[in-house]
């Protein structure tokens, strides 16, 4: 990444010297819709990342140019709460946090941009969130610990933007380590990293280049239907918090009292809290084949029983099946458009690539488009980063 850039771009708007702080994106090799049960996840920050350059202003006013869409934002730090413009209120969102944490935060001035496609489920939503939070911090000089800074920026979305998401995403934002995967335990944040090695595989992501516009209100929907069941199931064993506290016997003895939607969507969710545990086995004996075989079936979970996916991303996944040089495949983040993410062999990873584009291509009238990510360090400023 060109980090000068965002420096030049600065100081040709304000002409003071900014600090620079990076921000990645994520993917997730396994465990789709189970943070906010309390289950496993095994993400990563990935190469492809969203730059601030920021500077304290002396005032009391924030201002932030989006240089990716040619947008300039200006709030006071007394009426974040009024910010209306959707891209802003990540910014706004988290500036309400840190207020309701008591960290003084004064005016500034933000120029950003990136790599990380918008609305393909890499989370560029967390990204801006981790990223402005990081930086405001040490603009500001306040000593934030990396949970308190992964909370408030989840705090930020759920509260001010509005999505009840779980916790994966900005824990995987600031957490990573480059080269390796997050086994992360959302219930008590407990955390493990394991090296990635595919060896001879690498991740390709597909991008449908789609994003339904039901993605934000279903996800709510969804989080509501997962706590019913869990009201359900809690009528037969009073232990019960969580989707994470049951099994499908278990399930099995309450069905009778929920729909059968709430009841697909358990399954599906106890069903793939498991293959996490089965994942993260298959890859410390780098069973490659057994990894790809559980994310198909977490696919196949997350189109037929929790229904987040859509036919362009169906399709995707269905392109790589008869594929041998495919490990596996499935709908990567909330769903209704994005990525897929699949596990490829490398020296078959060009064939792969112009297969399922030309396949793509046939049904939608254009390809989707590519991305080979590597696993990369969570938020930092680019100096620290130039460090390691
Ligand atoms: C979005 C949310 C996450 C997680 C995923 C689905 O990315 O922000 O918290 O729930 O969807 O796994």
């Amino acid at each position: 990444m060109n980090y000068s850039y965002f420096e030049q771009e600065f100081q040709k708007k304000y002409g003071r010297q900014p600090i620079i702080v990076r921000s990645p994106g994520r993917i997730n090799i396994i465990g789709e819709h189970t943070d906010y049960n309390q289950g496993f996840v095994l993400p990563a920050a990935v190469d492809k990342e969203i730059v601030l350059a920021m500077a304290k202003n002396d005032s009391d006013t924030i201002r932030v140019t989006a240089l990716d869409v040619g947008e300039e934002v200006e709030f006071r730090t007394d009426q974040a709460d009024q910010v209306e413009e959707p891209w802003a209120k990540y910014i706004a969102g988290v500036l309400l946090q840190f207020q309701k944490l008591s960290l003084d935060i004064r005016g500034f001035d933000c120029v950003f941009g990136g790599t990380i496609p918008l609305g393909a489920g890499m989370s560029s939503s967390a990204a801006l969130e981790c990223g402005i939070g990081y930086g405001m911090a040490r603009l500001f000089d306040h000593e934030l610990d990396p949970l308190t800074l992964v909370k408030a920026a989840q705090r930020a979305e759920n509260e001010f933007v509005g999505v009840k998401c779980g916790i994966m995403d900005q824990f995987a934002n600031v957490f990573s380590k480059e080269g390796h995967v997050i086994k992360l335990d959302c219930r008590d944040l407990r955390y493990e990293y394991f090296p990635a090695e595919l060896d001879t595989h690498t991740l390709v992501l597909f991008d449908t280049q789609v994003k339904h516009s039901l993605g934000s209100s279903e996800y709510n929907v969804r989080r509501k239907e997962c706590e019913e069941g869990v009201e359900v199931i809690s009528k037969h064993y009073p232990n019960v918090t969580s989707l994470r506290d049951c099994t499908l016997e278990m399930l099995e003895k309450a069905k009778a009292g929920m729909t059968g939607k709430v009841a697909d969507r358990c399954e599906y969710v106890i069903s793939e809290i498991s293959r996490v545990e089965q994942a993260c086995e298959a890859l410390q004996v780098k069973a490659l084949d057994e990894l790809g075989r559980l994310m198909y079936e977490t696919h196949d979970g997350l189109s037929q029983k929790y229904e987040v996916s859509c036919v362009e991303l169906d399709v995707l996944v269905d392109l790589t099946r008869s594929m041998n040089a495919v490990a596996g495949a499935r709908m990567m983040g909330g769903g209704f458009g994005g990525c897929t993410i699949n596990l490829v062999d490398k020296t078959h990873r060009d064939t792969v690539i112009s297969q399922v584009k030309s396949g793509y291509a046939e049904k939608f009238g254009h390809e989707p488009k590519v991305y080979e990510v590597s696993l990369a360090e969570g938020t930092g400023t680019a100096e620290e980063y130039a460090l390691k």
